[in-house]
């Protein structure tokens, strides 16, 4: 299995290019089960999900071109298996985005629920109430969703909760129900947004994706289309927040900087000095790092995805920060982690006191979640001496090459098994 080793204590120095953003590719794979035109991607993340959405695709008859240089070409001519097994939800639960376009091409779907995931329950209820107000039927048995529609119908639907999933979901089964549908409580994230442009570069009829509610217009059949995925805020804000704890000078290129404001807001406050151009951003951090606090909530405020980094960075910050997760109920498996790195935070309730330390001590640590990990290797940059991460395949699920890109800005990092 491999392992990270980091030898902490070198600044970040020189530039490197943002990937294509995952939780943004992920969707929009699925969007070519809408349509037997060819679906042709740019800006396509190299990543395990990104390979396993392939392969679960493939399985359902889509042809799925070679995947090389971000490019990869997916045409589902025919949907000969409308299912999703167990075997590949349980590594992928962005896999029940399959849910609505199944509906919606050929009206039946087999999806196994998603089951646990460390970070939370993550239940899928709001989905399944979205498509049952849209004509689906669904039953669970043995542990799959069997859904059914001989045509979805255009509703009106509001969520209980703010969900990404979910919203995309419906999005794309609604681009060819009969009729309109409108979510209401709709999820703002900028992927959301960018899987709109493609399915209305596909021939949807969708208004206002980005706002608290989205309108759909039902149309017929939807063409092929060319589309470069955005660019990774995820990706971007770990690489920043890795500059603000590790100190230098980095500039990020291929960016989006206007789709991570609330955390560029947090950097600055961290003390960071930032430059942003229309697709660059550039951070200079000298000096320690002010612990800020920061608290989760949906798209525009402050990213859930953003939080262990940010518990990293308040790990070495001055004076105090409190961190709070407002939307997954299990997320600060990092700061046990951090703790063995000597940093000195206490959990009370949805809300980690992080007091910063001088200087972390390179330990032995787990990744338990893909953003955990990377909170962690945030930490080993910084550690005194050498910090080992195991079970990295979670890192691998979300980053592409982060030990080159890493590397490549001076840090002592490298992989090994
Ligand atoms: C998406 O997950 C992202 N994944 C997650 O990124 C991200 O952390 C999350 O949105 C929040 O921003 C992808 O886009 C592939 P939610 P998603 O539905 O859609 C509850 C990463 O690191 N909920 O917005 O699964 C749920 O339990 C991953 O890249 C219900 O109760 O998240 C959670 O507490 C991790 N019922 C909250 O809502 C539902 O039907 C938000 O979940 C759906 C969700």
């Amino acid at each position: 299995m491999d392992k990270l080793l980091i030898t902490g204590g070198r600044p970040l120095e020189g530039e490197v290019r943002v990937s294509g953003a995952k939780n943004a590719a992920l969707p929009i794979m699925c969007a070519a089960l809408l349509t037997a035109r060819p679906l042709q991607l740019t800006n396509v993340p190299m990543l395990m999900d990104v390979r396993t959405m392939a392969k679960l695709l493939a399985q359902m008859g889509v042809e799925v071109g070679e995947h090389s240089g971000g490019r990869i070409e997916l045409r589902a001519r025919a949907v000969t298996n409308p299912e999703a097994s167990y075997e590949l939800v349980k590594t992928m639960r962005a896999s029940v985005l399959v849910l609505g376009p199944l509906l919606a091409r050929c009206g039946q779907a087999r999806v196994s629920l998603p089951g646990g995931c460390a970070i939370g329950a993550r239940p899928v209820d709001q989905h399944l109430k979205g498509l049952q107000a849209m004509g689906a039927t669904i039953a669970i048995e043995h542990g799959y969703m069997h859904a059914h529609a001989s045509r979805l119908r255009g509703a009106r639907i509001a969520m209980d909760l703010v969900t990404v999933t979910g919203t995309e979901n419906l999005m794309m089964a609604a681009v060819l129900a009969e009729g309109t549908t409108v979510l209401e409580n709709a999820a703002r994230e900028p992927e959301v947004v960018d899987l709109a442009q493609c399915l209305v570069a596909m021939g949807a009829r969708i208004e206002s994706a980005g706002s608290e509610v989205i309108r759909i217009e039902g149309v017929r059949t939807l063409e092929g289309a060319a589309y470069g995925v955005m660019p990774d805020r995820i990706e971007t804000g770990t690489f920043l927040a890795a500059a603000a704890a590790a100190g230098g000078r980095i500039r990020l290129t291929g960016a989006a900087p206007t789709a991570l404001l609330a955390t560029l807001d947090k950097l600055r406050e961290a003390g960071a000095r930032i430059k942003t151009g229309d697709s660059w951003i550039e951070i200079e951090m000298s000096g320690r790092p002010v612990a800020v606090s920061v608290r989760t909530a949906p798209y525009p405020d402050f990213a859930t995805d953003m939080q262990a980094q940010f518990m990293a960075l308040a790990a070495v910050g001055s004076g105090t920060a409190q961190i709070t997760e407002t939307i997954f109920e299990n997320r600060f498996m990092h700061a046990l982690e951090l703790q063995r790195l000597g940093a000195d935070i206490s959990i009370h309730g949805n809300t980690a006191v992080v007091k910063g330390v001088e200087r972390l001590q390179g330990a032995k640590v787990m990744a338990t979640d893909l953003r955990a990990s990377a909170g962690l290797a945030i930490a080993g940059l910084v550690a005194k001496g050498q910090t080992l991460i195991d079970r990295i395949y979670h890192l691998d699920r979300g980053y592409e090459a982060l030990e080159k890109k890493l590397g490549a800005l001076g840090a002592r990092i490298e992989r090994v098994n």
